[in-house]
């Protein structure tokens, strides 16, 4: 009997809705494709709602998330917002709530898709960033007092502990090795710890030695390497080539991330997924809502159909995400660019190519 997958979809605000109707037209050529089901529960949480009701996200949406097999994101953000309010009550709230500890972002740029790094190709830039997603800095511990006086002190605290840094590591390692497994060019590379050991050195020491310990006694045929995270920025955009799986904490993830996205294509193409391994996942393209494009048909859907061909290799539609990705690949190299309004097609017809390549596939 074919499998039937309950998703939660929250398509969000700008262009999320836009974006997120061409990867549920991918999703539902895939599933007819490939012979499994889809049961789509729609949510309203974004901007807007919180606008109209004063509410983010209520913690029945939680209990109702932990009863889906995923989660699919389009963009949550509205000029109209204070900035971190929509950050810390939805988008937060679902990593911590569902412990969705990994953070996973594909740094890979396909054929025909335009970097800014002079003579790299795609033969140089397929490498992926496992974040650590809910510790660090996101914790929220720390605290201000005299606010608004001269004598203001503000804190926001790097908190780690062991068992957080290890299962992160543990998921970066195994990820590592099936990569070696599964392509020779990957197994010729390290597995990359990134810091700042040399200034943070109590948070940087924790994860160097858990690095180190786990490296040596369970993974001993994985070359490791270790990158300063300022160092790291630059080696992305001098030999991004040097790279395939980079492990870091979360803060640190956050900003290499966005220079990751930028030289696979931008953030028309990134998508990521905040990962629970053993529960529930959530599944988005990178970029925002850019209010500015929603409604235009001129956003680039790219980087939520690849938020979907993510979410259906996590849910072992290995087959079914493999066809999404050629599929992909032959349409971009069909646009003229990957960026909003300028490649060639509109949102629609870029998710109307890849449903019907995938289709055929
Ligand atoms: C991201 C975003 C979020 C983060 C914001 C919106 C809270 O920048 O997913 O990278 O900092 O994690
Ligand atoms: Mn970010």
């Amino acid at each position: 009997m074919s499998k039937t997958y309950k998703i939660a979809v929250i398509p969000g605000d700008g262009t999320g809705p836009e974006v997120v109707s061409e990867g549920i037209k991918v999703l539902d050529a895939a599933a007819r494709r490939f012979g499994f089901g889809t049961d789509l529960h729609y949510f309203d949480f974004g901007g807007s709602r919180y606008l109209k009701t004063g509410e983010t996200l209520p913690d029945s949406a939680i209990d109702g998330f932990k009863k889906c097999d995923s989660i699919f994101l389009g963009a949550i953000g509205h000029p109209e917002v204070k900035p971190g309010i929509l950050e810390a009550g939805i988008l937060l709230k679902i990593r911590f709530s569902l412990d969705q500890y990994i953070n996973l972002r594909p740094v890979k740029l396909y054929p025909n898709v335009e970097t800014p790094l002079k003579d790299k190709g795609p033969e140089h830039i397929d490498f992926v960033v496992i974040r650590e997603n809910t510790g660090g800095i996101y914790t929220g511990l720390g605290g201000a007092t005299r606010v608004g006086t001269q004598d203001e002190i503000a804190t926001q605290l790097m908190v780690y502990d062991r068992r957080t840094v290890d299962r992160c590591l543990k998921y970066a390692f195994e990820l590592k090795k099936r990569r070696n497994a599964a392509n020779h060019r990957y197994a010729e590379k390290p597995i990359t710890l990134i810091h700042k050991r040399n200034v943070l050195t109590h948070c940087g020491d924790l994860w160097f030695r858990a690095f180190e310990e786990m490296g040596s006694g369970e993974y001993p045929e994985l070359r490791r390497d270790y990158n300063h995270v300022d160092a790291a920025n630059m080696w992305f955009v001098k030999n991004p080539e040097w790279f395939d799986v980079a492990v870091t904490e979360n803060l640190f993830g956050d900003i290499i991330t966005d220079l990751g996205a930028m030289i696979q294509g931008g953030l028309g193409v990134a998508a990521g997924g905040n990962i629970n391994p053993d529960g529930v996942s959530m599944f988005e393209p990178m970029g925002g809502s850019a209010p500015k494009y929603a409604g235009q048909n001129v956003i680039n859907p790219m980087a939520a159909i690849g938020a979907v061909m993510m979410m259906l290799d996590s849910l072992g539609e290995s087959g079914a995400s493999q066809a999404i990705e050629a599929a992909m690949i032959a349409v971009m190299q069909k646009m003229m660019s990957q960026n909003a309004g300028k490649m060639g097609m509109g949102t629609a017809e870029v998710g109307d190519k890849v449903a019907t390549l995938v289709a055929t596939i």
